[in-house]
């Protein structure tokens, strides 16, 4: 980390680059943000158009450019510049034309932030991370992506709104792919301390097998019932990159479910999938094995085979 006061980089001034940035603005995640894009006029507007806010947020200093010296020495280079999942795509249907957009750009900016923790959120994030490991070299731990870290406040928030207490007291994870192919943990799942199962609504328990498939459901389904909407979804990612921002900067060594390449996880080797993740100014520096039933292993395996064959056409 450089000695003047820590700085993000966030490649991409689409709606997630810029709700990502405003989220970072208005959390006072990061003292210096540098906006890039190789779209002069919209990078230099979404700049401006934060700009003139700072009196009312704690960040000192915004920058928006198209010249990619702008990332110079970034601590946390956020990269959500690609192609958008369209209704009734996949995020996996992203992976050629956004594998290719990190070829043509990571060199350039490891040149210019070669310290710093690269935070992949592009779609398909987990290909992304693992594509972005191999071109660069860089520690795997310094390639992560936000992966489930969004499906997981998703989820979260569906089984506070069934047994009515607040999101933070819930702890649940959705893990795998940040796709179709996640799921959620819930053989470790809690309210507080009490086994999820055994919570009980008045007196009776509402999480049924029944349930807790409609609320796996909803998450997997959540991004495309808001694509389909507004054509995109960005600001919930963009608190969740801030969120992840905030982590490395302040060297937080938070757990979280994020995505980097794993070595012997479950029997995972060299695919990028979403575990708990012990993450600070380093990035991942740990991963964590969580209990998991033989229904979730499996499903675990068959996340990081789905990840593993969009992979392989881009392996060298
Ligand atoms: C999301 O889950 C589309 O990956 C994006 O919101």
């Amino acid at each position: 980390m450089s000695t003047s006061s820590p700085k993000l980089a966030v490649v991409g001034a689409g709606a997630v680059g810029s709700s990502l940035a405003y989220a970072c603005q208005i959390r006072g995640s990061v003292q210096q943000i540098a906006l890039y894009d190789i779209d002069t006029p919209k990078v230099e507007a979404e700049a401006k158009d934060l700009i003139h806010g700072t009196q009312f947020t704690p960040v000192s200093q915004l920058v928006g450019s198209s010249d990619i010296t702008v990332v110079a020495d970034a601590d946390v280079v956020v990269i959500t510049a690609g192609a958008k999942q369209k209704p009734g795509q996949t995020r996996l249907d992203l992976a050629d034309a956004n594998v290719a957009i990190l070829h043509a750009m990571l060199p350039a900016l490891v040149e210019q932030a070669p310290d710093a923790v690269y935070v992949l959120v592009t779609n398909p994030c987990d290909v992304l991370t693992w594509a972005a490991q191999h071109i660069t070299g860089l520690p795997r731990g310094r390639v992560i992506s936000s992966g489930t870290l969004l499906d997981t406040s998703r989820l979260r928030r569906l089984v506070a709104e069934v047994a009515g207490v607040h999101q933070s007291n819930v702890h649940a994870l959705m893990l795998g792919e940040h796709g179709d192919s996640e799921f959620p943990v819930w053989s470790s799942a809690t309210i507080g301390q009490t086994p999820l199962r055994d919570w009980l609504v008045d007196g009776e328990p509402v999480f049924t097998d029944a349930v807790l498939e409609d609320l796996s459901a909803s998450v997997v389904q959540a991004a495309y019932e808001v694509i389909q909407g507004k054509g995109a979804t960005n600001y919930a990612i963009g608190l969740a990159g801030a969120r992840l921002v905030e982590a490395i900067i302040t060297d937080q060594r938070t757990v979280l479910p994020l995505s980097s390449v794993l070595d012997d996880y479950r029997g995972v080797s060299d695919v990028a999938l979403s575990v708990p993740s012990v993450v600070g100014r380093g990035g991942v520096s740990e991963v964590l094995e969580v209990p998991m039933s033989q229904h979730e292993r499996t499903r675990f395996q068959a996340s990081a085979e789905q990840v593993r064959a969009a992979c392989d056409r881009f392996a060298d």
